[in-house]
């Protein structure tokens, strides 16, 4: 990883320690920083494929969720808003202005592609948005989604519902790249094929 982008890095990270010196403790944030790290493997993974700007795809990744690493729940908002606290500290590392506008906008447009300020879709902001669903939809957060609870039953109602969602997406046209695309189909089939097997062998749990 270049220079550059372990600075981008050490941003993130001094942002999450911060709130954390400030009394903020959150077990999300483990779990949200290995979830950038996946999604600028991802994620330069897919520009490379796609011959888009490496390094502008793995630099919005590592921004990507900054905002998540502050005491305050931004919601859907959150992608704007960690733009609004990357451009800043972009500015002060000297990069093209095309270059950061780009990576400000893959930031900002990743979670609904709006952005707050004016900028064209790049291939870049695409993969970023890609990459951040295809973690999404891995099975690391199949782990999470069901390893704190014991009422099984509820658990089964969310996995058929779940199911729904996932056939919806498995039918395409939610992804910005073909690769992305492709990755995207391997982790909604393994959480199918998974969530299938779960209800099947959820009826056989009839008590005697
Ligand atoms: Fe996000
Ligand atoms: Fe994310």
């Amino acid at each position: 990883m270049s220079e550059r982008l372990k600075k981008i890095a050490e941003f993130v990270k001094a942002r999450r320690a911060a709130t954390e010196a400030a009394g903020h403790i959150s077990p999300g944030f483990d779990y949200r920083w290995k979830h950038t790290l996946r999604v600028v493997q991802y994620g330069k993974r897919l520009a490379e494929t796609e011959g888009a700007d490496v390094e502008v795809v793995m630099a919005a990744c590592i921004l990507h969720d900054i905002s998540k690493f502050d005491a305050e729940d931004y919601g859907r908002e959150h992608g704007r808003v960690s733009a609004r606290i990357a451009r800043p500290f972009l500015e002060r590392q000297g990069d093209e202005k095309e270059t950061m506008d780009n990576i400000l906008y893959s930031i900002a447009a990743h979670v609904d592609d709006k952005a707050d300020f004016e900028h064209p879709v790049t291939v870049e902001s695409k993969i970023v948005s890609d990459a951040d669903n295809i973690d999404r939809f891995g099975p690391y957060r199949l782990l999470l989604l069901f390893n704190e609870t014991e009422d099984y039953e509820k658990l089964i109602e969310q996995a058929s519902n779940r199911l729904l969602t996932l056939k919806k997406y498995r039918e395409g046209g939610i992804m910005g790249t073909k690769s992305g695309e492709e990755l995207f189909n391997r982790q909604l089939d393994l959480q199918i094929t998974f969530l299938e097997r779960l209800t099947e062998d959820s009826r056989l749990t009839v008590e005697i």
